[in-house]
């Protein structure tokens, strides 16, 4: 990313996670008894997974995109469904943390982060399906959805 974006991400995301810190670290706080654990992790390493995937589309030291499809690994699936499933994955992993700590500004960060991502799910796909005339039918960032 460019060097001028250091700033506004850094502040945003600092913000964010001081703010969330101060809540479910606050001497007040009572954490609930569900845990999402599984589900925060499964989304973590389905996201890692989808940008290792990502990583090797790309002969290195070029800009070359191509179309990704799902390979061996299951947590990459999501591809048969959606154009930018890391962002489904991000997505997740932050409403297991939200439901996990139930704390308003996990979930205040959660729907500014989706936003976000749908906003750009949606210009990815829409640049893909420009791009290559063969892409496959697919949605942008939630299966069935959207
Ligand atoms: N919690 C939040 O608020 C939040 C918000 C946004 C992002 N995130 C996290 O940050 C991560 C990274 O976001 P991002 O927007 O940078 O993801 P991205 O646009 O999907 O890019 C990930 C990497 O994959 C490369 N890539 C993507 N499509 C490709 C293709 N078809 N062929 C070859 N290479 C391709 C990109 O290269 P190019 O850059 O050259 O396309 C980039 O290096 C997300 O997965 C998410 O976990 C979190």
């Amino acid at each position: 990313m460019p060097i001028t974006n250091l700033l506004k991400n850094c502040s945003y995301y600092w913000g964010f996670a001081a703010y969330v810190a101060y809540h479910i670290n606050h001497s007040l706080y009572t954490p609930p008894s569900t845990n999402q654990v599984q589900w925060f992790s499964i989304c973590e390493m389905g996201n890692f997974s989808i940008h290792l995937l990502l990583r090797n589309l790309r002969p290195e030291g070029s800009k070359v995109r191509k179309i990704p499809y799902p390979n061996w690994n299951p947590l990459t699936s999501l591809f048969n469904f959606v154009s930018c499933p890391n962002y489904t994955y991000e997505i997740g992993a932050w409403i297991s943390f939200t439901v996990m700590t139930q704390c308003l500004p996990a979930g205040i960060f959660t729907v500014a982060g989706a936003y976000q991502m749908i906003m750009w799910a949606l210009g990815k796909h829409r640049n893909y399906r420009a791009e290559f005339k063969d892409y496959p039918r697919r949605k942008s960032i939630f299966p069935g959805i959207l």
